[in-house]
């Protein structure tokens, strides 16, 4: 097969390369590349220009692909099952949960599906500043807790809800339409510990997380946020500098991820699929 991987950093991160483009979008590659994504979080495909169609086709052989967000958008492009993520008001008239993903989180974590697998991302525009993507593998960080946080942590459980991710920019949602926009999703209780089918252990965490359940308030909260500065230390997670062109795959059942700010003006446009999950959570 000529396709190969090296890794960016030690704990997270591997960049793919190959001789030949067509040797991207066969079934062995994709079952090598979904590996390499379990295994190593996120994987970048530098400068390889996909199309809408490769993109989809590459989302399909990895596992298939489903639709997570509503159609606030007004897309430049036709099909559906491609999101084109961006601030520009003239394709996304209802910027709030753009705007909420400058914040960690990982994605589809209220809705009533097993979570995402993994969510794939193209960089078509790039902002002149800001606009990196970071990843922050939950596996990795879990890994990492001394073992007496690991046992504080068994049989924890996080209530989860749209609401919660939107809080840090919820009263800068204008007033007519913040009910609307913090109210879609549904309250979902998760284990703070994720035990995998494969038997390794992630971590749900992020600003989805709302508190914890069975503890006050400001304990859950202050453990839930040092929970995420855990995991988003530099030994468990990795900031891409997007160039036009870049692919992204992430295993967004062991990562969170966030956007460094960037500006509405700055044209950023990425278009975005998501592999369905197959794992319900234990
Ligand atoms: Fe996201």
């Amino acid at each position: 097969m000529a396709i190969r991987f090296e890794d960016i950093k030690p704990k997270i991160g591997s960049r793919i390369l190959w001789d030949d483009r067509a040797d991207l979008f066969t079934e062995e590659a994709a079952a090598a590349i979904r590996a390499k994504v379990e295994e190593r979080t996120v994987v970048v495909f530098p400068k390889v220009d996909l199309t809408d169609e490769e993109q989809l086709r590459i989302t399909d052989l990895m596992g298939g692909r489903i639709r997570i967000t509503g159609r606030n958008n007004v897309q430049e492009i036709e099909n559906d099952d491609v999101y084109q993520v961006t601030l520009d008001a003239k394709i996304n008239p209802q910027p709030e949960y753009v705007l909420g993903t400058f914040f960690w989180h990982m994605d589809g974590i209220t809705i009533d599906t097993p979570p995402p697998f993994a969510t794939l991302l193209s960089c078509r525009r790039k902002a002149p500043q800001g606009g990196q993507t970071e990843f922050a593998s939950t596996y990795a960080a879990y890994e990492g807790l001394p073992e007496a946080e690991k046992a504080a942590l068994e049989g924890l459980k996080a209530v989860h809800s749209v609401k919660a991710s939107l809080r840090h920019i919820e009263d800068a949602i204008p007033e007519k339409v913040r009910d609307a926009v913090i109210g879609i999703g549904l309250i979902k209780e998760h284990p703070i510990v994720w035990t995998h089918d494969s038997g390794r252990k992630s971590m749900i965490i992020g600003t989805t997380a709302d508190h914890v359940a069975n503890m006050p308030i400001p304990q859950g909260r202050a453990l839930l946020i040092r929970l995420q500065e855990w995991a988003a230390q530099p030994d468990y997670s990795y900031r891409h500098e997007w160039e036009e062109g870049d692919f992204a795959v992430w295993d967004n059942t062991g990562a969170m991820h966030r956007v460094i700010p960037y500006d509405e003006r700055s044209g950023r446009m990425m278009h975005r699929t998501t592999i369905a999950g197959t794992e319900t959570i234990n």
